[in-house]
């Protein structure tokens, strides 16, 4: 039997949720492990400098217990801080979630397009740079939501959330100047593609949302075809959490056999 690949996904919550989807699709045999750092959740709102060191700390523990060939940070928020510290502390190839700043410049009829994403992810100098290098003449509005990430959390983990309370989050997201309005909206963060139709029911007007998982999973695909294959894919694919874990139905949907605690 052919060996697979196994890749580690990770994000602070279940918002990796949504590049797991994406790279099923594109993997199908691929086996995954999914991390996730409930216990810190959300990061959105925390310090640079500890999530930075909270991540490495997370993967110093995780890497050589599973093994895996290739890791996604997927999660905009620490990938935006942590991939220059990852690289230099492990050799296998790790693949970031960072605004699709690019895609949406090259989409945008309008020059109008918004970023929307958590609070950290829209402060970072690694989002502006992004947008002085490849927005071209976009103008580029950055709605740092405070709660749709925890929101959705909720809303997976069993809870009601009204339009209301997912609208508000999404609104500043839509700029009409009179003349012309924001065609295009970046899904900066991994949790918002996993409620998209809701946000698009709530839409003032349709614009065209970008999701940059698929582009991830063609990447993980890429690199995963380089690295050698030394018994990481065996076993089943099992969802990780350090604090809270989520309900048996959800991991299932995504491919997963089971859940367990992560203890460092
Ligand atoms: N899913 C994460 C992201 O892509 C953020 C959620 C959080 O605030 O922890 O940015």
């Amino acid at each position: 039997m052919a060996e697979r690949s196994r890749v580690l996904v990770f994000d602070s919550g279940f918002g990796g949720l949504s590049v797991v989807a994406e790279i099923r699709k594109a993997m199908p045999d691929a086996a995954l492990t999914y991390l996730a750092d409930t216990a810190v959740f959300p990061y959105g709102h925390l310090p640079e400098a500890d999530i930075v060191a909270r991540v490495a700390e997370l993967m110093t523990v995780a890497v050589p217990r599973f093994a895996p060939q290739a890791i996604v940070i997927a999660c905009n928020t620490a990938s935006t801080l942590v991939l220059p510290d990852l690289r230099a502390r492990f050799t296998i190839p790790i693949v970031g979630t960072v605004p699709a700043v690019k895609p949406a410049a090259e989409r945008s009829r309008s020059r109008m397009a918004s970023v929307l994403a958590t609070p950290g992810t829209v402060k970072r100098d690694y989002t502006r740079q992004l947008i002085e290098t490849h927005g071209q003449d976009c103008r580029f509005t950055l709605v740092g939501s405070q709660r749709l990430a925890s929101l959705v959390e909720a809303e997976f983990a069993g809870e009601t959330i009204s339009d209301d309370d997912f609208g508000s989050e999404v609104m500043s997201c839509f700029v009409d100047d009179g003349d012309r309005r924001t065609d295009t909206v970046v899904l900066a963060c991994t949790h918002y593609p996993l409620v998209l139709d809701r946000l698009k029911a709530l839409a003032p007007w349709p614009v065209e949302w970008i999701d940059p998982a698929p582009a991830i999973a063609r990447q993980i695909m890429r690199v995963t075809e380089t690295v050698a294959v030394e018994g990481g894919g065996q076993g089943e694919d099992i969802f990780h959490a350090t604090g809270r874990l989520p309900p048996d139905g959800l991991v299932q949907r995504f491919g997963f056999a089971g859940q367990e605690p992560f203890v460092i």
